[in-house]
Order: structure tokens, then sequence, then C-alpha cells
């Protein structure tokens, strides 16, 4: 559904390209895309190749086998007998299935709706309606956004709940699709290491951070009516700080795991005004692309005078035994100056200090992207004749360690779990509620006082009184550590 958009063109298809050229599903499997552009399925893929790889000649042909699982539909998304045409054209392109080894009858229908939120309500009911089948299994993928506050995504979910069953609904947070992302269940809960210090005695704070080097780049629109913190902090940021600070799980199956994600936010106080800073990006003067020297409500596609944030750290708080008085910083922004996903665990200063304050704090720092990572930063003897105190790193590096690995775009991690029915890294709806009960009453009071933010220069960190903010609240930086990026395995063991 909404096969003709954007999200279709950019991810869906692709996505989809890549788990039939790797054979992941059943090269049987057909695609039919939705929407209400006349168009023909050649249409329809001149608009989707410019997103495509295609590195040999035989990935050539399986890609033209590819576009022959392809059909397009056009329709309305409201006219019921637009569904049923759709209904009657899967129905027939089921027929050839029941005989082949998919047994008896059977036939699975996955609907992707890439649709904007105005339209989904009614493409729901109508797919209930009309389109679901009874030969199989039938599950819905949902992109955000999942409502705008508390109460219209509960209208949502209410909607949702009345045409589907939970383990049918798959909202899509593409960050649970992310390696590291994934990562933080064993790197927390397989080690004996952290575990121990995982709690507020050890923890100084928590920074979690998303930050990316452009601006809306004629996505004003949209972004403009949600601004930062819904299109990053109320999901991405939130799904990631509920992985670092939930309890152990029973098991690691889905239902445990996304109980105890729920747990957690329900621990979390509301967020108020003072719990936060919000930025908006300024033109750099001195900016080297034409882009960078345009500020956000320059773009023609947002209203003059927006007051929409494009930036906001929040100190969030855990009202639990283990993370009691331990901010939780989510930070993120567009138009600063890096591209970068990470999660910083602070540590607490040493106790008894015998060494004249040389220690600097310990940090745990997962990077999400670019160039997944995992590094502990930590004191140790300068080499050599001295007994100077020094700050290093244990540094896993993905491209190090793990050259050959390929590792998968999220959306096709996710997509993968939807096909073989696994809701561990999808919302659940009470997980999505407790989400918008930390955010609705912020974002309320936002709008209703009509703050506005403070001016960053595009391409800076974001406004000054961030780190400020950080600092004021228990976060410690010295600017001290210089990281040196380790040479080739025969150059670091080579200096006899
Ligand atoms: P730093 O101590 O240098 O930085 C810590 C944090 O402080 C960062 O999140 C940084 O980014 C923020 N910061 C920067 N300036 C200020 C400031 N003036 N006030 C407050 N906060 C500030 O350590 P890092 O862990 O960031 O490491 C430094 C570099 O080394 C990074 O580029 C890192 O990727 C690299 N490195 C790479 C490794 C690897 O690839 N395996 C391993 C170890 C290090 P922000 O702008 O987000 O606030
Ligand atoms: C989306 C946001 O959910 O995530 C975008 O709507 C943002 O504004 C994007 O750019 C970032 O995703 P990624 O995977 O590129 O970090």
């Amino acid at each position: 559904m909404g096969a003709s958009g954007d999200l279709a063109k950019k991810k869906i298809y692709p996505t989809l390209w890549t788990i039939f050229r790797d054979d992941l599903i059943p090269r049987k499997t057909v695609f039919v895309g939705y929407a209400r552009s006349a168009l023909s399925v050649a249409d329809l893929f001149a608009g989707i190749t410019p997103y495509i790889r295609l590195d040999s000649e035989d990935e050539r042909q399986l890609f033209e086998d590819f576009q022959r699982q392809n059909v397009y539909v056009q329709g309305s998304y409201d006219q019921a007998a637009d569904f049923a045409r759709l209904a009657a054209t899967v129905a027939d392109l089921e027929g050839g299935s029941g005989s082949g080894s998919g047994g008896e009858g059977r036939a699975n229908r996955l609907f992707y709706l890439a649709l904007p939120p105005t339209v989904f309500a009614p493409v729901t009911k109508l797919i209930k309606e009309q389109v679901m089948t009874d030969r199989g299994w039938n599950r819905v993928i949902i992109e955000k956004p999942f409502g705008r506050d508390a109460a219209s995504s509960a209208a949502l979910s209410a909607h949702l709940s009345g045409l589907f069953r939970e383990e049918e609904m798959y909202r899509i947070d593409h960050y649970l699709g992310k390696e590291m992302v994934q990562n933080l269940m064993i790197l927390r809960f397989g080690n004996r290491i952290f575990g121990p210090i995982w709690n507020r005695e050890n923890v100084a704070c928590v920074q979690v951070t998303f930050k990316e080097p452009f601006g809306t780049q004629g996505r004003g629109g949209y972004f403009d009516t949600f601004g930062i913190i819904r299109d990053v902090m109320q999901n991405h940021l939130l799904q990631i700080l509920s992985l670092v600070a939930m309890e152990k799980p029973v098991t690691p199956n889905a239902e445990d795991i996304r109980d105890e994600k729920v747990k957690v936010l329900k621990c979390m106080k509301e967020l108020k005004l003072e719990d936060v800073v919000l930025g908006q990006y300024i033109g750099n003067p001195k900016g080297k692309t034409e882009d960078s020297q345009l500020g956000y409500t320059d773009d023609p596609t947002v209203p003059a005078g927006s007051v929409t944030p494009t930036f906001a750290l929040a100190k969030c708080s855990i009202s639990n035994e283990r993370w009691d008085g331990v901010p939780f910083f989510l930070r993120c922004g567009k138009a600063l100056n890096e591209r970068k996903a990470e999660i910083r665990i602070q540590f607490r200063d040493v106790a008894g200090d015998i060494f004249a304050g040389q220690c600097q704090r310990n940090e745990l720092v997962i990077r999400v992207q670019p160039g997944e990572a995992v590094y502990v930063k930590f004191m140790t003897k300068e080499p050599g004749m001295t007994f100077r105190l020094e700050e290093t790193e244990l540094d896993l590096t993905y491209t190090n360690r793990y050259k050959e690995a390929i590792l998968p775009d999220a959306y096709e991690r996710l997509i993968m779990d939807v096909f073989s029915g696994s809701q561990m890294h999808f919302v659940r709806t009470d997980e999505l509620r407790e989400a918008w009960r930390v955010f609705t009453p912020l974002l309320h009071e936002i709008e209703e006082k009509k703050v506005v933010p403070l001016p960053y220069y595009y391409g800076s960190r974001g406004p000054r009184q961030a780190d400020d903010f950080c600092v004021a609240n228990g976060y410690k930086f010295t600017g001290t550590y210089q990281w040196k990026k380790p040479t080739t395995a025969a150059g670091a063991g080579g200096n006899s």
C-alpha cells in the first residue's frame, strides 16, 4: 500500500529485491503494489531502479525475474470496490500456489502500509473487510507516525486492535533492526562483566545520541508538523533507552522482552519543559555548501516563522531501584556536525582517588552508526619508564574484527522477521502507549506555549546550552581523550 511513494521506492522495494536476490523467501512470492497513481509495473520500476545496485550480469537477470514477480494495482484508499478488485487480483495470483510445496491451498498475505497517516484508518478497515485471507496468515506492517500524541495514538491503536490481533500487527521502528541495537541484549545479558555495574551505584549518566549532518532537504512539510521529538526521540531513541535500561527478560522471546521494555517505560516520569533543551538550525554564513548557508525556516517547504525544534535534548528519569537518580540524556538533531548514533554509558568517578585527580571517567560507548563499534574508555599506565596515567580504550571495531561480515540493512532484517513471524523487534501496543505517556505533556506544553527553540548553526554540535545542561546534570566532559586509530596488525606489533 503506497507503492508509488517515497518510502516504497527508496526502502521497501530495494529491500524486497535484496531478500529475493539472497533467496531468503520463496521464489514464487508475488509482490503486489497498490496506490492511486496510474502506473504500469515498468513505470513503477523506473522509479525504483535508481535505488538499486546491480553488480553483475547474473544479478541483472535475477532482477528481471524479480520484476516478473511484481504486479501493480491502481485504486483509491477509501473505496470498497477497489479493494475488492485488489482481493480478486491477489486470489488469482494465488490460484497456482495451492498445489505447490507450500502446502495444500495455503497462501499467506503480508500487507505493508507505506502510507500517510491520514489514510491509515480507511485502508486498514478495507484490508480487513476485503483482502485478508483465510488460507494462511495475515500480517500487517505499519510505519510511523503512530499518532502524534497519547490520545491520537490510542485512537489509532483502538482502531487497529478492532481489526487485527496483536500478533498480526508489526509496528516498524527501524532502529530496532540495526546491528548494534540488536546487540544490546547480548552485550548486557551474555556477559558477566557488565551486569554487576549496570546500575545507579556505578553509572553516572547515559547518553543516547542521534546526529545528522543535513537539514530537512525539502521534507520540511512533513517534518514541521512533527518536529525532531516525534520524528526521532519518542521512537528510535526511546526504544534504545528501554533496551539499555530494562531488566533481564525471562527468555529472549519477543513477549518477554517487550514485557520488560514496557515495565521500564512505566517507571519513567513524564517529561517537563525544564527537562529539555530545544534548538533550531540557522544558516551558517561560513558554511561550505549552499545548503549549510540556509536555516530551517529558509526551506520553502517550512512555514515562515516556524518554531518547530530540529534539535532536542531531554533528561529522562527512571524511578526504579536500578536507575533512580541516573539521568538518561536523549539527544537528537538535524544539520549537525556529523552523522552519528551512539549510546554512551558514563561511569562514576573512582572512589578514594590515589592518583591526584588524573583518572577520567570510564565510558562504555556502543556506536550504532556509522562504523559499528563497542569501546570502553579506561585508564592505563603510560607505557615505558613512567608512572603517569593515560586514557585508552578496549576497542571492538567491527571493520577490524569482523572483516568478512555483511551486516544487513535494518529494513531487511525487520521484513525478514515479519516473514518468519518474529515480533521481537516490533513495537507492541502497550509499549507505544507508555512512550506517548512520557512525551505527550511535554509536546503539548511546547506547542501551547509556542516555545522558541535556541538557534544553532548548521554544521555545529547544536546549542551550547545542551552541553551545559548535561554537565549541570552530572555528565563530565574533559576533552582529554585522544583516540589513535589502530594501524594494521603488523604495524601494531612491529616496534621491536
Ligand atoms: P570524547 O571524549 O572525545 O568525546 C566524548 C563525547 O563528548 C562525544 O560524544 C562528543 O560528541 C562530546 N563532545 C565533544 N565536544 C564536547 C564539548 N565541548 N562539550 C561536551 N561534549 C563534547 O570521546 P569519544 O568517545 O567521542 O572518542 C573520540 C573519537 O574517537 C570519536 O570520533 C570516536 O568515534 C573515536 N573512537 C573510535 C573508536 C572506534 O572506531 N572503534 C574507538 C574509540 C574512539 P558529541 O558532539 O556527540 O557531543
Ligand atoms: C527516520 C526519520 O525515522 O529516521 C528521519 O524520520 C531520519 O528524519 C531517519 O533521517 C534516520 O534513519 P537512519 O537509519 O538513516 O539513521
